[in-house]
């Protein structure tokens, strides 16, 4: 467990969180501290959070990863949900709840993993009346990129009786939420996991199928393969992102947000060319503002998986330094939601 320490300078509240630092050798350590909430950036909205999550990003920013950190000390934490502690933006008032996902958090801004957090009122969502803090951050940011991956099949126009979505990296948090809100619209979906004792836990959230990963391993060479899927949820990228590209559908959507399984995508233009196949990026982080209160209403609402409150495994803030190693493992299954007030 993290030693704490502690910091004030200016007689301001004390506020909590998991600090990160570089030391002079280049090592990366984190402890629990407690910060002065003067030393927070400029901006327009002061939150008191009283959940973040876990992500796979966050991992990465915990453990100093130059691609997602690049200036310390620095307060991981890509999701918060809370209450508006100070304003000055005439959207939101001291007292409401709401919840912050991406953009700078938690990368270049100090993030959720902290009592309070300042951010720019574009940043800031209202938390839909139907889900409390705890369950928007049972989302998260691989909820909302699930659900980006859901709208973008939608627009696609891959509807349940076009045939089967499959979902990659099913187990992990977009996985998962992926496969839920898929089943509750009533999609087959076919889940892709590397860990066969997930299979009741997979079934149980709406997965009609279960395939090992092994199933999307083949040469390469040919540049279509038998067409199955009417659309993708993958979260994992490299060979396996070319093996369903090549197995979809005519005008099947094939979205694409991870690169735990690589960075390359080994694929002709076949698939596009022959079968009008869409492969549709996500960058959660990015997603526009305006498109962002749309979402979470579907969310909150007729997207809602009925696991819901079933995926948050909850860890105190001085607990999540092993989670964080466990989800670098890929040992994680569900979401782990990181209780901070
Ligand atoms: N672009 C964006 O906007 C965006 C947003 C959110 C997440 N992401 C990315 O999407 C990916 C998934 O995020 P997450 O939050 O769901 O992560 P996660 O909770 O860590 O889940 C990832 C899952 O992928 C599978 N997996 C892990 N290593 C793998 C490998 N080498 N080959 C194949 N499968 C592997 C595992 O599931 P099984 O054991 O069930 O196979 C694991 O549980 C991450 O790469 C993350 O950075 C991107």
């Amino acid at each position: 467990m993290p030693s704490t320490t502690t910091c004030y300078t200016s007689g301001m509240p004390a506020m909590r969180c998991y600090w990160v630092e570089r030391e002079a050798s280049g090592a990366i350590t984190s402890r629990i501290a407690d910060r002065d909430s003067s030393e927070l950036p400029p901006g327009d909205v002061t939150i008191r959070v009283e959940y973040s999550s876990l992500n796979y990003k966050d991992a990465l920013a915990a453990t100093g990863h130059p691609g997602v950190v690049r200036n310390f000390p620095h307060i991981p934490g890509i999701d918060a949900a809370g209450t508006v502690l100070e304003s000055n933006s005439s959207k939101f008032a001291p007292g409401q709840q709401v919840l912050v996902t991406g953009y700078q958090l938690g990368s270049e801004r100090w993030g959720g993993w902290s009592e309070q957090i300042r951010v720019p009122a574009e940043w800031v969502v209202p938390l839909p009346k139907e889900l409390t803090t705890k369950q928007a951050m049972t989302y998260g940011t691989a909820g909302f990129t699930a659900a980006q991956g859901v709208d973008l099949l939608q627009r696609h126009q891959v509807t349940p009786d076009k045939g089967e979505v499959i979902v990659t990296g099913a187990t992990g948090g977009v996985g998962c939420l992926a496969i839920g809100m898929l089943a509750r619209l009533g999609y087959r979906v076919v889940a892709v996991s590397g860990k066969p004792e997930a299979e009741p836990f997979l079934k149980e959230l709406g997965a009609t199928e279960i395939l090992p990963r092994a199933a999307l391993a083949d040469d390469g060479k040919k540049p279509l393969l038998a067409a199955r899927w009417a659309g993708a949820i993958d979260t994992i990228g490299g060979a396996p992102l070319a093996n369903i590209v090549r197995s979809t559908q005519r005008r099947g959507c094939v979205t694409c947000c991870g690169m735990l399984a690589g960075a390359e995508i080994p694929l002709s233009v076949f698939p596009f060319i022959l079968r009008g196949v869409t492969l549709a990026g996500i960058d959660s982080a990015e997603c526009p503002t305006e498109n962002r209160p749309a979402l979470w209403k579907h969310m909150a609402d007729d997207w809602r998986p009925a696991m819901l409150d079933q995926l948050a495994n909850v860890v105190e803030l001085d607990e999540v330094g092993d989670a964080v190693q466990r989800i670098l493992r890929g040992e994680i299954i569900g979401r782990t939601v990181v209780r901070v007030n």
